[in-house]
């Protein structure tokens, strides 16, 4: 965006600087300091970048304190109710929602690459059981960057789109291997006659021996769930495709950081890790209590999984959609299983307890879908693998977008050094 001729001053060692200042479209503003260095010799320090902008964007748009999730202006809340996964994956990675033909020909393009190299299935059998899919995801992703070689120039632009085609193609089909592996059960090859949602699941699912007939409201979830995290924005992940992407790398070798940035905790894993926090409560006698205290001790590095948000202090507007189709899956398929009441009453403290309300740390996507997961027969080892199905659009989307700016560079943050002036060696025998 072109700034509005507003600038900051900035008064450093008895001199006067002036910065531009951009405004976003939605009426976000930005100071560039672009020449900040030049000028004054100063960087800024800001420890995970919580007030910094590393980028301009037109993919995705975040208000946390409105709770509003936006990818190319539309909506998260119509974009699940009126699209389908693909329709979504196109959006964010073109630009704009597909005509039907632009849409069955995207379709087309990502059916007829859904088959691994039979050489790639070589790559799991050297994986112990016991090895996480999320590891193995990060492993097999990165090895298209030695099968699908011709691909590997982002900057020709055909490479780069069949790059992407492949990517989005086989991202299922990894990750459904990755599964059967640690079940020591036959892989199960794409069938291009389903759709994406309905190929991973058989993938996953089915078993040579037997018919598999899947439930459409196991579907209808699946699509909704990886709509909900196909894209937002400068998050950890996406920061960290934009990192590697800069040096020029494959995309395949991009998408597989971006991978390994997802697995932590503190961001994709949460939706694992939430699940393992129910279950640590429910083994230790549902002590709800006791688990509320620990998350409130400054002391105690245990955090409530599945709640907070950098960005949202209002409400994780996915977090309303995945509440909505969590109630209808518990209502067909929960029964009496103690993890969602507990989940349910574990909400319903966190919501009225000072502590969260004060730091409005209200339940995120991850709580829920890590339920939702679970009702669908997903392993908890698989829930953050699911995340990266569905963020692979977004990552791909940020990706593009870094390879078609003009003013790309390769990303490479100053710091402050705060380490020993200089000093002379001190001999061996001396020391
Ligand atoms: C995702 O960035 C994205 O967009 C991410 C994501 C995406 O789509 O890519 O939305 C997906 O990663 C969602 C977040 C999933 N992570 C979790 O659910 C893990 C649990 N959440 C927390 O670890 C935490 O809330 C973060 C990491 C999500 C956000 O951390 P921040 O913004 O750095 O917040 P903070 O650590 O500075 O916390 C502020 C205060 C602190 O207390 P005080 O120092 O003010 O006393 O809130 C407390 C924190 O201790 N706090 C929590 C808490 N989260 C924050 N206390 C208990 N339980 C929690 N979950």
């Amino acid at each position: 965006m072109g700034t509005a001729g507003e600038t900051v001053r900035l008064l450093l060692g008895g001199k006067e600087y002036e910065l531009p200042v951009r405004i976003g479209t939605e009426g976000n503003r930005a100071i560039d300091v672009g020449q900040l260095y030049a000028m004054t010799g100063h960087i800024t320090l800001d420890e995970g970048y919580a007030n910094t902008g590393t980028t301009m964007s037109t993919i995705c748009y975040v208000d946390g304190e409105k709770g509003v999730l936006r990818y190319r202006g539309y909506r998260i809340e119509a974009l699940a109710e009126q699209c389908d996964f693909t329709e979504t994956a196109y959006l964010l990675i073109f630009g704009e929602l597909p005509t039907a033909d632009q849409l069955e020909d995207f379709r087309g393009n990502i059916r007829r690459h859904t088959l691994l190299h039979e050489g790639m299935k070589t790559i799991y059998d050297g994986f112990p059981p016991y090895a996480h899919p999320m590891a193995i995801l990060s492993a097999v992703v990165g090895a298209l960057a030695i099968y699908d070689k011709e691909f590997n120039d982002p900057r020709d632009v055909t490479q780069r789109r069949l790059a992407i085609y492949r990517m989005l193609a086989k991202m299922p089909t990894i990750a459904a291997f990755s599964y059967k592996r640690s079940i020591g059960q036959p892989y199960i090859y794409p069938q291009n006659h389903l759709t994406y949602c309905q190929n991973f699941l058989n993938m996953m699912f089915a078993v040579p021996s037997e018919k598999y007939s899947m439930d459409v409201d196991f579907v209808d979830a699946l699509n909704l769930l990886l709509i909900l995290h196909a894209d937002h924005g400068q998050n950890c992940s996406t920061s960290t495709v934009r990192m590697v992407g800069s040096s020029n790398v494959n995309l395949f070798s991009t998408i597989s950081a971006g991978v390994c940035a997802l697995w932590g905790a503190l961001h994709g894993g949460a939706n694992e890790a939430c699940i393992d926090m129910l279950e640590t409560i429910l083994a230790d006698g549902r002590n709800l209590g006791k688990y509320i205290d620990k998350a409130k001790d400054p002391n105690d590095p245990f955090r409530l999984m599945g709640f907070g948000h950098r960005v949202y202090k209002n409400y994780d507007p996915r977090a309303k959609v995945c509440k909505s189709i969590c109630g209808r899956l518990l209502d067909r398929f929960a029964g009496d299983d103690p993890m969602f009441e507990l989940a349910k009453e574990l909400e319903e403290i966190a919501l009225s307890d000072p502590y969260f309300v004060q730091r409005k740390l209200f339940p995120n996507i991850d709580f829920y879908s890590g339920i939702i997961y679970r009702i669908l027969g997903i392993p908890k080892e698989m829930f953050t693998v699911l995340f990266a199905l569905g963020r692979l659009p977004g990552w791909i989307a940020h990706w593009r977008e870094m390879h078609l700016s003009p003013d790309k560079r390769i990303h490479r943050p100053r710091q402050l050094y705060t380490g020993h002036t200089e000093r002379e060696i001190v001999p061996l025998i001396k020391r």
